[in-house]
């Protein structure tokens, strides 16, 4: 395993590299050397005030306490251990996606028992009824484990997915081993959650205290479904330690986290760039621009800044892969309108290397394929692809995983919590609240009959008219 660090280039954002309207000069980006210090002394006095715990992450004890639960469970289920299916949303499910399908052969859950290093693994997010239903006939209950991960317990969606799958099971096997089939992962100390996992009296793991679901995957909400389908969670850490390292120096130049959250926040707030897009060329990590996505939108997309001030603030995160979106959304970036940044992910060396066979030789259209590796080809796509928007005035940043592994990866995920903290502050937005979540959420309440929320949907949005001449048909 390659235990390197990623590499971060931003060559084609600077006008030496790029000529455009919004490219920067390096000046521009020295220009927030002060700013950088001061929300760089802001962070630090968090940490040390145990304000910002997430940083703390890759030194805690949570590996240790998965580990143990894990090995626990693996032995008294046995054989009967087939099946992990995992009920949360956002936060709690997003980090888990993209680590597992970073880290997991691709098509793990198909592969025969011998061949995985743990349970298939399941995710319920949605609460679609139909692909709720259709987990009935994949999962037998005998063999199925259970975790729910809700910090609050209150979320509708996966506390109404629990509730379905704690009466599914009890029908089928029975209300004691349920019990023991079922880990709830959620607030050490309050919560609805908490109060259910103390009534049934199931086995805990925590979100921990001061840590908002989309900084919570290096911690039991990430850690324990990683654990279960075999990956290194120590390198993971590892990963994360070294990144704590790298992004926690205060010289901007020296800073990727600094550096990209100036990046952005300088193209945003000064020449309207209003999309920040993450394009791993790589399929393993394309959940990991799912994950980016929500950390982003939820974290700096607030209409107040801390002063009060109304403020709108935020850039759009996009999902791209490479290559499969050069056949669709790279028209529109390289030619559209100049309102994206564009960041590639690159994975130096793949895990496996296949060539393509040498055939149809007169066919000229596939011929110069032959004896080249896909290896090759995905490379001279991505620095085609780089240059092409390049040439075209888009700015492109470039980050280069030495190699896919639980080592780089939690490197990944640290450097870009770091950044979304700090960006927070560049924004002067409060990066670790939701608060658009939670009017969806409690609107939500309010038409299902909630106590204490009755009210609120008819009040607001029950008074609102639809006009049937705006319906077709
Ligand atoms: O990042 C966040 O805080 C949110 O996305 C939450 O994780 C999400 O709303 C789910 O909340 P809970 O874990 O309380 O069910």
């Amino acid at each position: 395993m390659i235990k390197k660090q990623i590499a971060y280039d931003y060559n084609n954002v600077l006008d030496k590299n790029l000529k455009s309207q919004i490219c920067m000069e390096h000046e521009e980006v020295q220009s927030y050397t002060e700013k950088t210090k001061q929300v760089h002394n802001i962070l630090t006095s968090l940490r040390r005030e145990k304000k910002l715990p997430f940083y703390d992450l890759p030194y805690s004890k949570d590996a240790q306490e998965v580990k143990k639960l894990g090995t626990s469970i693996k032995a008294a289920m046995g054989e009967d251990l087939q099946n992990l299916l995992v009920i949360g949303i956002g936060g709690s499910s997003l980090g888990g996606i993209a680590l597992t399908q970073a880290l997991c052969h691709p098509f793990y859950n198909l592969l025969p028992g011998s061949m995985r290093k743990g349970p298939r693994l399941f995710f319920a997010e949605n609460i679609d009824p139909d692909e709720i239903k259709g987990l009935f006939d994949v999962l037998d209950p005998e063999k199925t484990l259970i975790n729910i991960i809700s910090k609050s317990g209150s979320t509708a969606e996966p506390m109404a997915n629990f509730l379905i799958f704690q009466n599914y099971m009890i029908d089928r096997i029975g209300s004691d081993r349920f019990k023991q089939q079922v880990v709830a992962t959620t607030d050490p100390a309050k919560g609805t959650m908490r109060e259910i996992a103390n009534e049934l009296g199931i086995k805990t793991l925590k979100v921990p205290m001061g840590v908002g679901g989309r900084f919570s995957v290096l911690s039991h909400v990430g850690l324990f479904p990683a654990y279960m389908v075999g990956i290194d969670i120590d390198t993971l850490l590892e990963g994360a330690a070294l990144m704590d390292k790298v992004c926690t120096q205060n010289e901007l130049l020296k800073n990727p986290a600094y550096l990209n959250a100036v990046i952005h926040y300088h193209l945003h707030t000064k020449k309207a760039v209003n999309m920040a897009v993450l394009m791993p060329y790589s399929t393993a990590l394309a959940e990991i621009s799912v994950w980016y996505r929500q950390l982003l939108a939820e974290s700096l997309g607030k209409t107040y800044a801390l002063s009060g001030e109304v403020v709108y603030a935020g850039q759009t995160p996009i999902k791209a892969v490479g290559a499969i979106d050069q056949h669709s959304q790279i028209q529109l970036y390289r030619e559209g309108p100049f309102d994206k940044v564009i960041t590639v992910l690159r994975v130096k060396k793949f895990n496996n290397s296949l060539t393509i066979p040498p055939l149809y030789k007169k066919h000229e259209g596939v011929s110069y394929l032959g004896g080249h590796t896909l290896n090759e080809l995905i490379e001279a796509e991505e620095k085609a692809t780089v240059h092409a928007l390049v040439k075209s005035g888009r700015p492109v940043i470039e980050i280069t995983l030495p190699e896919i592994n639980p080592h780089t990866i939690g490197q990944l995920f640290y450097f870009y919590e770091v950044q979304t903290v700090f960006a927070g502050y560049l924004y002067n937005v409060n990066s670790l609240d939701q608060p658009g979540v939670e009017a969806g959420k409690q609107y939500t309440y309010s038409m299902l009959g909630r106590k204490g929320f009755e009210k609120l949907w008819k009040d607001e949005a029950g008074t609102a008219k639809r006009d049937t001449q705006y319906i077709i048909p």
